[in-house]
């Protein structure tokens, strides 16, 4: 077994730290504060050839592997949790979906602007449908219906808590055609923001990645062509599936990076502040504390590596994706609460950071599928 990265993979590394740094740092509380989406980086992301890493260079991506994105998720997430996340749902929601199950015309159309984040010197990235104000973890309860026109869908229905929903110029929209077929008739539909019927509700107000834009998408009467169905009919519960996998890569790596970035800046602050005539880091509390964040971190890395490393190497990954999102996202929950326990009451302002990396670590325990979903996936398939 070789734990050594490539020189590739740590070129990239190296590339989304600086990044991170120069342009994610500078505004990151404001951006919080004010709800503001990050536009400025995602289009700097996309200049980068971030917004389609994984994607063949031939569709407009970057052609890297999971490895190299988990990187970079992590170096992004570590400063920045409301760019990652617009970052992870472009790539391995929307871009991967679209290679991997996409017709070539699909390709062609959309994916090669998606996964260069522009069109015609425009930002252009998407957003993942699937939730529905009924149908959260028990999704196949889709009550959006694509109605089956003949040469075109008749799209119907309400998707709330969608990210990128203003920002994004395409969704993948899953809704039930046939409801006696169950999860076998629902489909996947590419719709374009801007066409007839579609309304984007107001932006949510959220406790944490506040600057990533979450809205209610309606549909009403949207006539989509039959051309923008994804896969074969009743093909979109399994698209949803099979995507959300990767996904789950992305999201857990983003748990991975907020809980070492504030792991690195509670490290930092131990080594600073002093109590009792001695820095605190000289404390066994805060020693343990800084011990059990850093292995609990080390863990998460290697679970996050491991199903980039499955993805990569052609063998499955919905277990090893479930289980590097639960414990990613349980130890950003653990190591963020810490660091602001660490930092004592400077830790429960907006300076220091670390209260908005705790405040950013929640959602990675329910988004993609919540802890208690990822846990069904692993223990159905440990039982079957
Ligand atoms: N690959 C292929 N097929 C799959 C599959 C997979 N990974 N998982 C399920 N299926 C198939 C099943 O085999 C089944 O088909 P058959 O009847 O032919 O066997 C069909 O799909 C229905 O599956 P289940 O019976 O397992 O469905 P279920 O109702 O028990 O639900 C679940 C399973 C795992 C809980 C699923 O509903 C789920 O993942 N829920 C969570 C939804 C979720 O993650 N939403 C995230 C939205 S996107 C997002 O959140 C983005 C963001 O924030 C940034
Ligand atoms: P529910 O499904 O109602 O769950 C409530 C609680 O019950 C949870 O703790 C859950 O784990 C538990 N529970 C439910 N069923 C079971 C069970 N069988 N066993 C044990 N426990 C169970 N969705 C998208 O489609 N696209 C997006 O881009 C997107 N972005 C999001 C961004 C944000 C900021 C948020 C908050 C959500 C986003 N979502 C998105 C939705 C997200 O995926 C759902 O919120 C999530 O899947 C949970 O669904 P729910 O909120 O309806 O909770």
């Amino acid at each position: 077994m070789n734990f050594e990265f490539t020189e590739e993979q740590l070129m990239i590394q190296k590339a989304a730290k600086d990044f991170a740094i120069t342009e994610c740092l500078p505004g990151v509380i404001e951006r919080d504060e004010l709800q503001k989406f990050p536009k400025d980086q995602i289009v700097k992301l996309a200049d980068l050839g971030f917004m389609g890493m994984m994607v063949k260079p031939e569709y407009g991506g970057s052609g890297l592997d999971t490895v190299s994105y988990v990187l970079a998720m992590e170096e992004i997430s570590k400063v920045d949790a409301s760019t990652s996340v617009c970052m992870s749902v472009n790539n391995s929601l929307v871009c991967y979906g679209l290679e991997a199950f996409g017709s070539e015309a699909q390709k062609q159309q959309y994916l090669v602007p998606l996964a260069q984040g522009k069109k015609d010197g425009e930002l252009y990235i998407g957003a993942f449908l699937l939730s529905e104000p009924e149908a959260g973890s028990d999704a196949t309860s889709q009550q959006t219906t694509a109605e089956d026109m003949g040469d075109y869908y008749l799209l119907n229905g309400t998707k709330n808590w969608i990210t990128n929903g203003s920002s994004a110029s395409v969704y993948l929209v899953m809704a039930q055609t046939d409801r006696a077929k169950g999860p076998h008739g629902i489909n996947t539909l590419i719709v374009e923001k801007h066409w007839p019927g579609v309304t984007v509700g107001p932006k949510e107000n959220k406790l944490g990645i506040r600057g990533s834009d979450t809205h209610t998408i309606m549909f009403n009467d949207v006539k989509v062509p039959k051309k923008n169905r994804v896969g074969e009919d009743g093909f979109g519960f399994k698209f949803a599936m099979k995507t959300l996998a990767g996904g789950r890569i992305g999201i857990a790596s983003q748990a991975l990076g907020i809980a070492s970035g504030a792991y690195e800046t509670a490290l930092k602050y131990s080594k600073q502040r002093k109590a009792f005539g001695k820095e605190i880091a000289q404390h066994q509390a805060i020693q343990f504390k800084l011990a059990d964040m850093a292995t609990q971190i080390e863990a998460a890395r290697l679970l996050c590596l491991k199903a980039a490393c499955d993805k990569d190497n052609g063998r499955n990954y919905d277990v090893s994706s479930s289980m590097a999102k639960v414990f990613a996202s349980e130890t950003a929950m653990a190591v963020t609460t810490e660091a602001v326990q660490i930092h004592g009451g400077y830790g429960f302002v907006k300076e220091y950071h670390v209260e908005r990396m705790m405040r950013d670590a929640k959602i990675t325990q329910i988004y993609e599928g919540t802890s208690e979903v990822q846990r069904i996936v692993i223990s159905r398939a440990i039982l079957k």
